[in-house]
Order: structure tokens, then sequence, then C-alpha cells
């Protein structure tokens, strides 16, 4: 059986995700549900995403991708090609009795595995930030909102945002 496939992401109204390899905002409540939604889950990243969290997060099997034979950390499973990134994660929540493997990013990982995702929990920040790093583009209509909840900006929270989860349709 495969075990679904999530992207987890928090994307302004300009789909911008990231600057710089950092992250432009502060919002408290959405880095509790990015923490709920990946918790006790395999959690596959880019490289350049691990590095710009610094470490493995804990309760989570992270799983690196690169192309960087040499490159290593420690609590991390590293691997160099999508589909290992994918059978470890699926390795993963087989044996620890996961319900879904998550996809944490960034712009690069988003892309490559959009249309292999069957679900969607996306945060949309209100906000029209510059970035180098880019949420794909991707046809609304394949996706059925399954849940979306408004939230206004207050003390730990920079922007409005509202949460979006989507489920793939076909
Ligand atoms: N807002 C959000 O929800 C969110 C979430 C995550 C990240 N971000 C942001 O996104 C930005 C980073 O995204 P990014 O696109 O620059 O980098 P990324 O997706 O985090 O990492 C890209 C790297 O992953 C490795 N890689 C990608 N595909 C591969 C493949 N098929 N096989 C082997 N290795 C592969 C390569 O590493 P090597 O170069 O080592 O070969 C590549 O340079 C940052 O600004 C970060 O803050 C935002």
């Amino acid at each position: 059986m495969t075990i679904p496939l999530i992207a987890v992401a928090a994307l302004a109204d300009n789909h911008v995700i990231g600057n710089d390899n950092r992250l432009i905002w502060r919002l408290k409540t959405d880095l509790k549900r990015f923490r709920r939604l990946t918790m006790g889950r395999p959690l596959i990243m880019g490289r350049k995403t691990f590095q710009s969290i610094g470490k493995a997060l804990p309760g989570r099997h992270t799983v690196v991708l690169t192309r960087d034979l040499h490159f290593g950390a420690e609590g991390v499973t590293v691997t160099h090609t999508l589909e290992a990134a994918l059978a470890a994660g699926q390795d993963l929540a087989q044996r620890h009795g996961a319900d879904a493997v998550v996809i944490g990013g960034g712009a690069d990982l988003y892309d490559q595995t959009l249309p292999m995702c069957d679900r969607l929990h996306l945060t949309y920040v209100h906000a029209q930030p510059a970035g180098d790093a880019l949420f794909p583009a991707f046809a609304r209509g394949e996706w059925l909102e399954t849940s979306r909840e408004e939230h206004s900006r207050g003390p730990d929270d920079e922007h409005p945002f509202t949460f979006l989860d989507l489920k793939r349709r076909i």
C-alpha cells in the first residue's frame, strides 16, 4: 500500500515562499500548524531548506535530498535522487506507522513533487513580499478544497493568512 504524499507550504499571495534561503515572515500560528502536520511523519526536504533550518526537527524522520555525494548531517537520512527520497519516506512511514509522507520544501522540491502529491496543506500569507523562492503554479481545478480557515493578523502573526487544505480530484 502506498502511503499518501502531502506537501505542507506557506506561500504569499504572489507565491513567494522565501528569500536568500530564509523564511520571510513571522507567523507563530503557522509554525504550530507545520509542527502538527509533520509530527511523527517522515519529512522530505531539499538540502537548502535543511541547511536553512540547521538541524533535524525533533519527532520527525528527516530525509534530505542532495546531489552532493559527500553531504552528511546528524540524525537525517541523506538521499541523492528523488526516487530514493520518496522510497525512504515510504519505508520510514511503513516502519513507524505514519499515515503520510510530507514534502517540506523548498521551491525546487515542491516543483518536482507537486504532480505526485495527494494533498496540499497550504498557508496563504496575505502579503506581496519580494523573494527568490516560489511555490510552483498549479491548476486549481485539479484540486478539491477540503478545509479553509481564515486568520487575522495578531501579535505573533505578522500578516493575515488562510489555511487551505486541498485534495487531488484525479
Ligand atoms: N514557506 C515555506 O513553506 C517554505 C518551506 C521550505 C522552504 N522554504 C524556502 O525555500 C527556499 C529554499 O528552496 P530552494 O528551491 O532554493 O531549495 P530546496 O528545494 O530546499 O533545495 C534544493 C536542493 O535540493 C537538492 N535537490 C533537489 N532536487 C534534487 C534531486 N532530484 N536529486 C538530488 N538532489 C536534489 C539539491 O541540493 P544540492 O545543491 O546539495 O545538490 C538542490 O540544490 C528557502 O528560501 C526556504 O526558506 C519555504
